[in-house]
């Protein structure tokens, strides 16, 4: 099981202060150096944190592989056909959520994710879309040509140690191998941490985790001590 790091969280510390630090290269450079096999970005229709530039320079400076994540918008859509990602994810975005908060209505819509989907293909871009883990949308994916899910894993995340971990972890479970034998490629992500994350090697044939938020978090605590220290050293 492979590991994408979602480098958004970066920007958003960088766009807090309107400068070029802490700088997003910087990070997905890092996150390649330590094993991440893709970098993951979500050019949100408000650029909130990655901005267009950032998805440029990305493109061409990682050696792994760039995942774009986005909306179902035209212009985003223009620069992915510019750009070529490796692979694109198509997210369902909100502008007033504070994160992705559900799939991909991949089923209700399936038509307009077909159409939207189809030049991103044609132009050699993976196609994968974010969805809940349900039947109906894992079909829905299926039938829009798209050649990966990335499975919701956040109602497994927010139940881990509750009650519904069970019921929300077979859910997951269920919906990957569904999946895998209609011939889709699984992906998975959101919410997943350090505690959680093992469940997901219960699950067989996951292609890749995208984990953002936890590793961003946790590289805070492990770098803070050092920085203070160095801080310290020089202004003594
Ligand atoms: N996968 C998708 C499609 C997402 O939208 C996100 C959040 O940006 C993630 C994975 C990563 O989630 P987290 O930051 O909670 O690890």
């Amino acid at each position: 099981m492979l590991l994408g790091v979602n480098i958004d969280h970066v920007a958003t510390l960088r766009n807090a202060r309107g400068g070029f630090e802490p700088d997003v290269i910087k990070a997905a450079l890092i996150c390649e150096g330590n094993g991440a096999t893709s970098i993951t970005t979500h050019l949100r229709e408000d650029r909130r944190h990655i901005k267009d530039d950032d998805v440029y320079k990305l493109v061409s400076v990682i050696k792994t592989r760039l995942n774009l994540e986005m909306a179902m918008a035209d212009d985003i859509r223009k620069i992915a056909l510019e750009i070529k990602p490796h692979s694109i994810c198509l997210v369902p975005e909100k502008r007033q959520e504070i994160t992705t908060e559900g799939g991909l209505d991949v089923a209700g819509q399936l038509e307009k994710v077909t159409n939207f989907i189809r030049p991103i293909i044609e132009n050699g871009t993976i196609v994968s879309l974010f969805i809940d883990a349900e039947n109906t949308q894992v079909e829905a994916a299926y039938k829009s040509g798209a050649q990966f899910i990335e499975l919701h894993t956040g109602c497994y995340s927010n139940a881990f140690g509750k009650d519904n971990e069970e019921f929300e972890f077979q859910k997951l479970k269920s919906a990957a191998e569904f999946a895998q034998n209609l011939g889709l490629k699984v992906n998975a992500g959101h919410g997943l941490n350090y505690n959680n994350v093992h469940r997901m090697h219960e699950i067989k044939g996951i292609y890749e985790l995208n984990i953002g938020h936890s590793i961003v978090s946790k590289a805070v605590f492990e770098g803070l001590g050092k920085a203070v220290f160095e801080m310290r050293e020089l202004i003594k």
